[in-house]
């Protein structure tokens, strides 16, 4: 293997839907797509595995093809979690560290994030990310890294992403049953949001919204960080098996109706009858149809809308509302989530990568991507961080600065 080159994997494990990217970092921070591929799922409910062999089998049935492109074997990888179990919590937490010139250090650091997320996050949950928000030194808040300045009384301010730890464990087994070890799970809308969006969007408030199967997820950003979590169990699946169960069809007909004929504009001029079988042999009454997806796209977009009020964030996000996932490739789905959450509505492709990603610039990719780029800058940062313990041993100085530079582009 080169030696200035590192892989890296993201594995999108959905409920309808199993998607890997593999990625090379060079030395210097440059990540390039080398290896992607997608299939069908098994075993999953609700973004959850319902069994092991299922999401196993499907995970390595769809792998060979993304490794033998990349020329890699994969081991581990970063894993999207789903799942209505997956939510945020804000916490804070206060430390003394001693005299008023005492200089915070990363020790301080970890204690007071500690303090922030022990017994406030229940025991039968795994926490997945804690997003430090804000810090105050001696009452100052509206300080975002403290490393290096003085006080004597540290408090922070943070977001803790947590699952409820047996959804973690059988997520974890069912990637080691296709012997790839879960380096970190991460909720898909948040792996989405990293291949998304731009540094400026999540400065100014942004809301990423991940149309999957059966699930809709939706994160908030602000001020350039992760403010909130949060999963809807419906996605556009439901609105298939809505089809299905109204027209006394079987689901396959239904999904053609729903891929070929509804889109989110529905006062369109449109033909009156909807066509579909081999032949055009099946018509279906185009308004019963759209009464029917009308129906079930307003109820999962109400949830949403919850969702951004619960979060205090409902027609308060300058950079608007980004769709992606495979509910986003609906025609006009965002002319209807407009209407819906009373927002500007953009749909989101994975942006500026290098390598083979033409194919994989389309939204229902988007988890992928992040959860591979996410991985690239872990293991920049793990290298990093060993090079500057080498370097400067007992240095109290975090790498953190460089690694930002370097995936700033991202
Ligand atoms: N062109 C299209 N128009 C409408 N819906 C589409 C289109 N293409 C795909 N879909 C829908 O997207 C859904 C699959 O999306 P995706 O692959 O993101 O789900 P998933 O990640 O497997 O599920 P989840 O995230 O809920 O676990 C299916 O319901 C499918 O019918
Ligand atoms: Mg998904």
């Amino acid at each position: 293997m080169d030696e200035n080159k590192r892989f890296v994997t993201g594995l999108d494990l959905g409920t309808e839907n199993v998607r890997a990217v593999i990625a090379t970092v060079s030395k210097d921070g440059e990540v390039s797509i080398v290896g992607y591929n997608e299939g069908k799922s098994a075993g999953m409910r609700k973004g959850i595995p319902a069994n092991l062999t299922g999401p196993a089998e499907a995970i390595d049935r769809m792998l060979g093809d993304a490794e033998r492109m990349g020329g890699y074997d994969v081991r581990d990888a970063y894993v999207s979690i789903n799942g209505s179990t997956v939510i945020s919590t804000h916490t804070e937490g206060m430390i003394a560290v001693g005299a008023v010139d005492h200089e915070i250090n990363d020790e301080d650091l970890a204690r007071v994030e500690d303090v922030a997320v022990t017994g406030r996050i229940p025991a039968n949950r795994d926490v997945l990310d804690v997003i430090p928000l804000e810090y105050a030194l001696d009452g100052q808040g509206g300080i975002k890294d403290p490393l290096g300045m003085a006080g004597a009384r540290l408090e922070m301010r943070a977001c803790v992403v947590s699952a409820l730890t047996p959804n973690c464990e059988n997520l974890r087994r069912a990637t080691m049953a296709a012997d790839v070890k879960a380096h970190r799970l991460v909720p898909s809308v948040v792996a989405a949001a990293k291949a998304v969006l731009t540094d400026r969007q999540k400065e100014n408030g942004v809301a990423v919204v991940d149309l999957g199967a059966s699930t809709t997820s939706v994160a908030v950003y602000e001020e350039g960080d992760l403010q909130y979590v949060g999963v809807i169990p419906a996605g556009s699946n439901n609105l298939t098996n809505d089809l299905a169960i109204v027209l006394a069809i079987e689901p396959e007909l239904a999904e053609e109706i729903k891929v070929n004929f509804i889109t989110g504009n529905f006062n369109a001029e449109k033909s009156l009858a909807i066509k579909v079988g081999k032949k055009g042999e099946r018509v279906f009454d185009r308004k019963e149809v759209e009464v029917v997806a009308k129906a079930r796209l307003d109820e999962i977009f109400s949830e949403v809308r919850k969702k951004l009020k619960s979060a205090k964030y409902d027609q308060r996000l300058p950079e608007g509302i980004v769709l992606v996932g495979g509910g986003a490739k609906m025609r006009d789905i965002d002319l209807f989530a407009k209407e819906a959450l009373e927002a500007a509505v953009k749909i989101g492709v994975p942006r500026e990568l290098n390598g083979v990603a033409e194919s994989i610039a389309k939204p229902e990719f988007a988890t992928a991507v992040g959860l591979a780029l996410m991985a690239a800058e872990a293991s920049q940062f793990d290298s990093a961080v060993a090079k500057k313990t080498k370097k400067t041993k007992g240095s109290k100085t975090s790498g953190f600065g460089f690694i930002k530079n370097i995936f700033s582009k991202f």
